[in-house]
């Protein structure tokens, strides 16, 4: 039990794979019916997590070690965890985050394969025992959601390139993936797979019947 009285929802998924789409349908929703939420973003969500992610994301920063890589998420993560999450939750809010710790295990434990057992200890320290209380992961196979991406950035204008991690190897993002259906395996209490491939309506249906029966405090949601 996290001990809170709000409700922290993450979504989780490798490149492509729809997510971001399905939080902006989700807090869509959930405005029309003024149920109050927080969106936000990891790495990011803050002045300071903000900063980072641009140096995260910069495709200039190519000789970035894996471990300098971990810090950096790490830092994005504990100020807005406590800047933000907590706080909300605590007053008993809604917070719709997009990505969170799992993507660390899956990016920097099995892409990068910096030790798990080090990434869980850090994330002891700067999470304490707190966890989402519900995680949606999209699941999609790699190169499909690449391909999407790139369709993504095309239509978007020459400005939008690749960032740093799109322009990784597809075997990368292919052992990110592995990495998150290992995490869903292991607790699947929390953690809900759906799959990508779906079109964005009948995920988004799949996601509010999701929530709505996962949630551990439903009474947050009314009726979705
Ligand atoms: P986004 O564009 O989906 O917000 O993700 C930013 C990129 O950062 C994405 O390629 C995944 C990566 N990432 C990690 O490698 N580790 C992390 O802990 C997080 C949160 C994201």
């Amino acid at each position: 039990m996290n001990g809170w009285k709000g409700l922290f929802i993450t979504f989780e998924g490798t490149e492509g794979s729809g997510k971001t789409t399905q939080v902006e349908l989700f807090c869509r929703y959930l405005d029309e019916r003024g149920i109050s939420h927080i969106r936000t973003r990891d790495p990011g969500g803050t002045p300071i997590g903000e900063a980072v992610r641009k140096i995260l994301l910069d495709r200039e920063n190519t000789n970035m070690r894996p471990e300098t890589e971990l810090l950096l998420y790490l830092s994005s993560r504990y100020q807005l965890f406590h800047q933000v999450i907590l706080p909300a939750l605590e007053q008993g809010r809604i917070v719709v985050c997009d990505r969170f710790a799992d993507s660390t295990v899956a990016y920097q434990g099995y892409g990068r394969g910096i030790d798990l057992e080090w990434i869980r200890l850090m994330h002891h320290q700067i999470l304490g025992d707190k966890k989402p209380d519900l995680t949606i992961l999209f699941d999609c196979p790699v190169k499909e959601g690449l391909e999407r991406t790139k369709h993504r950035m095309s239509t978007q204008g020459e400005h939008c390139r690749e960032d740093r991690f799109e322009q990784e190897a597809v075997s990368f993002h292919q052992r990110v993936r592995t990495g998150y259906l290992k995490i869903a395996e292991q607790e699947p209490h929390r953690v809900i797979k759906v799959n990508g491939r779906n079109s964005p309506e009948d995920l988004h249906r799949e996601i509010l019947s999701v929530i709505s029966k996962r949630c551990p405090n439903p009474c947050l949601l009314g009726k979705l």
